[in-house]
């Protein structure tokens, strides 16, 4: 393994045969800290840890003007490119904005047809341009494992430089999958023990997909998987569960499930992967939150969804205090805070800092 990595000037067919314990060692840098963000597989325990910590004391440091404009000065000499070339609402805006907090500059391209890649250009050039302008890189990508074809891009290239997954294809979205972690943490006190529903098109959902990773760092999770027969969650996700001991259930309706759990994370159905508008010839009723279903529900459980929602939660349900997604945004913008400082390495500069 070391001379393996040793270089990570490598030919693409040796990435490809990586297994996923090869990747999580590829995407760290030489002295062990994290380096891109790409799969899920990557946090641990005590480093999921690290960032639930780092993001609390980002929040009390913010709470005062003075810290707001300390913070700023942590990375005013970085610059990062968001290439988002899938749409975003949150993802976009929640790390934007946690640069912005750190002040880093930002650059963006949210649409192939203004870039270069009109005129030809491969994503993979696309990519190395932009480590030529900057020292980071957070991209969505239609294209399942682009990400970390790019990381193997700059490896192979004279500037490498970390990149950040805020999404790829139907595969992951593991900062996605971190702030999950982080608001079940935060507004269920803990996460140990606990019964989590997922709810949806579990096939298509790539925030499902990273979550179930992530779980697995914690004990005595159960999970239970409540989708339509069509919407499954894919068996590499089941077997690596299995393999890490880690009770899961199946079910089609989501009422009998909500008695049970801990915390309900509603999905929508992701018909943009339709090939012939499938999505449209099923019944979703046993896969909806309505307002009539919430006393069924633990009274301190906590429902969550990565959003945007359509139909799956009503809208009354937003007044329920157990509906935490609009926490959930809000954590996520703190918990990339915490990522983009750890991956920059300044996570001692925040913590020895004293709240005003
Ligand atoms: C999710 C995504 O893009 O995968 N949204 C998000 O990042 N908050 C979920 C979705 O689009 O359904």
């Amino acid at each position: 393994m070391q001379t393996l990595l040793s270089s990570k000037k490598i030919p693409w067919e040796d990435f490809q045969s990586f297994t996923t314990d090869q990747k999580v060692q590829y995407f760290t840098a030489p002295d062990g800290r994290i380096f891109d963000i790409l799969i899920s597989q990557q946090f641990d325990r005590p480093l999921l840890e690290e960032l639930i910590k780092l993001a609390n004391h980002t929040r009390l440091i913010a709470k005062t003007k003075e810290g707001l404009n300390w913070l700023k000065t942590l990375l005013s000499h970085k610059r990062i490119m968001l290439y988002f070339v899938q749409p975003s609402t949150r993802t976009f805006l929640s790390f934007m904005n946690a640069c912005q907090i750190l002040g880093m500059g930002i650059s963006e391209v949210r649409d192939t047809s203004t870039s270069s890649e009109v005129k030809g250009e491969t994503p993979e050039d696309t990519i190395r341009t932009f480590s030529s302008y900057f020292d980071a890189i957070i991209m969505r990508h239609p294209k399942e494992g682009f990400a970390e074809r790019a990381s193997w891009v700059l490896n192979n290239s004279d500037r490498p430089i970390p990149i950040f997954n805020a999404g790829s294809g139907k595969d992951q979205h593991p900062t996605q999958a971190v702030l999950d972690i982080y608001t079940i943490h935060r507004e269920s006190s803990g996460i140990d023990g606990k019964s989590i529903a997922m709810v949806g098109d579990l096939l298509r959902g790539r925030t499902v997909r990273s979550l179930s990773y992530l779980l697995t760092n914690y004990k005595d999770i159960k999970i239970y998987y409540v989708s339509p027969a069509h919407f499954k969650m894919r068996e590499d996700i089941k077997s690596f569960l299995k393999k890490m001991n880690i009770t899961y259930y199946e079910y089609d309706d989501l009422k009998k499930v909500l008695p049970l759990v801990d915390a309900v994370y509603m999905t929508r159905i992701q018909d943009e992967h339709d090939i012939n508008g499938e999505s449209k010839n099923y019944d979703y009723t046993n896969f909806q939150l309505l307002e009539k279903h919430l006393p069924l529900l633990k009274d301190d459980a906590i429902i969550m969804h990565p959003l945007p929602r359509r139909h799956e939660i009503e809208v009354k349900v937003d007044a329920d205090p157990r509906a935490k997604y609009w926490r959930q945004e809000r954590n996520g913008m703190w918990i990339r805070t915490a990522m983009l400082i750890k991956v920059f390495a300044i996570e001692d500069l925040v913590f020895n800092r004293k709240q005003d």
